[in-house]
């Protein structure tokens, strides 16, 4: 199959509607990550999404609407707090777990009876939706286990040759997935299950909310996961990640200096001094490491490093989210100075 990449004009975006409305899958830029979309209501069209990423088909998938009459549409009992929230967070890196109506086939919920909904903050995006009139389901448009991708060339290099069409809508704003909560306590309490840039203090401003214990863990090997995804090894480049934490600038160039080889390269926040092997850059404040990481890890494969040693982000705020995708690169390795 050749795979098109084109501009967001009117014409494409017409062209990509009519592409999912026929069953076919088409990558669409977002504010958060690229996606990988089909016709959420159609469960052999979602099974193609499966098939092109090489993901397990019980990992669910988030359907993406342009309006609320789609999320009526689509699920069962809507909680006020989530009406609060979607009022102030959507469109935006916001998704919202709720029990499914039929019309949401098996394929798209990974076999849950939950559907995973989001309003995606891209203009293109929103317009592709809406001239579809039905939810798109779309996961991270990578193949499973590698880092999402926040260009439309990361999404070449994944997909190129597996789906006709790739919207490229530029770089991505925040470049870590979209934050999912699922409601506890009859509607009136939150849980993250995935951080992102809607972070844990922005939402406990609206109800008490916790970070789900998979958040920073592995879990357990038979453990039954409320997210399916954190089960999977996730966001990881072919070289070797390993975590350096430490608050001292010196320490982290210390101990990459004196345990490092050739093949080796250091992902760094760019304060750091007297760093003997090469660098990737990944921002000093969290904005900027969220936006940077994933292109980082990318970089550590594209320029053939076996191993890279990646300073640890601060853990709050949407450092939160860049620590829950950094560790899961690092399958687990974390080395505290
Ligand atoms: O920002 C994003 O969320 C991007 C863009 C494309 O919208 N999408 C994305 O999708 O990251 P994906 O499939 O890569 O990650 C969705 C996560 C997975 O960890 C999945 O297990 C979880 O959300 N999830 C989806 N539906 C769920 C459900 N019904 N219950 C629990 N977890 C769910
Ligand atoms: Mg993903």
């Amino acid at each position: 199959m050749v795979t098109k990449v084109e501009k967001p004009t009117d014409d494409i975006i017409e062209y990509g509607a009519g592409l999912i409305l026929s069953g076919e899958v088409v990558a669409i830029p977002t504010e958060t990550v690229y996606g990988l979309a089909a016709n959420g209501y159609d469960g052999n069209a979602c099974a193609k999404i499966f098939k092109a990423k090489g993901r397990p088909m019980d990992n669910p998938l988030i359907i993406h609407i342009s309006n609320m009459n789609m999320l009526y549409n689509s699920v069962e009992n809507v909680p006020p707090l989530a009406l609060r929230l979607a009022e102030k967070f959507w469109p935006g890196p916001l998704t919202m777990i709720f029990k499914k109506k039929d019309i949401v086939p098996t394929q798209t919920s990974g076999g849950l009876d939950t559907v995973a909904v989001r309003m995606p903050d891209n203009p293109y995006t929103l317009k592709l939706i809406s001239a579809c009139n039905v939810p798109l389901a779309a996961p991270s448009a990578n193949r499973s286990g590698s880092p999402s991708p926040t260009t439309a060339q990361h999404v070449y290099d994944d997909m190129n040759g597996r789906i006709p069409l790739i919207i490229d809508g530029g770089e991505c704003k925040t470049g870590v997935e979209s934050t999912v909560i699922c409601f506890t306590d009859n509607g009136e309490k939150i849980k993250i299950l995935r951080p992102g840039a809607i972070t844990l203090e922005m939402l406990s401003e609206f109800a008490p909310t916790r970070l789900d214990k998979n958040v920073f863990n592995k879990p357990a090997e038979n453990e039954k996961v409320i997210s399916p995804g954190v089960k999977y090894k996730h966001y990881s480049p072919r070289a070797e990640i390993i975590i350096i934490k430490t608050d001292s600038d010196d320490s982290f160039s210390e101990y990459v200096n004196n345990n490092s080889d050739s093949d080796t390269c250091a992902v760094i926040f760019g304060c750091e001094k007297d760093i003997n092997i090469p660098v990737i850059v990944y921002g000093e404040c969290d904005d900027a490491q969220a936006h940077n990481l994933f292109g980082a890890l990318r970089e550590t494969d594209d320029r053939g490093y076996k191993r890279a040693y990646v300073r640890c982000p601060h853990t709050t705020g949407v450092g939160t989210a860049v620590y829950n995708r950094l560790i899961r690169a690092a399958a687990f390795r974390v080395i505290e100075l």
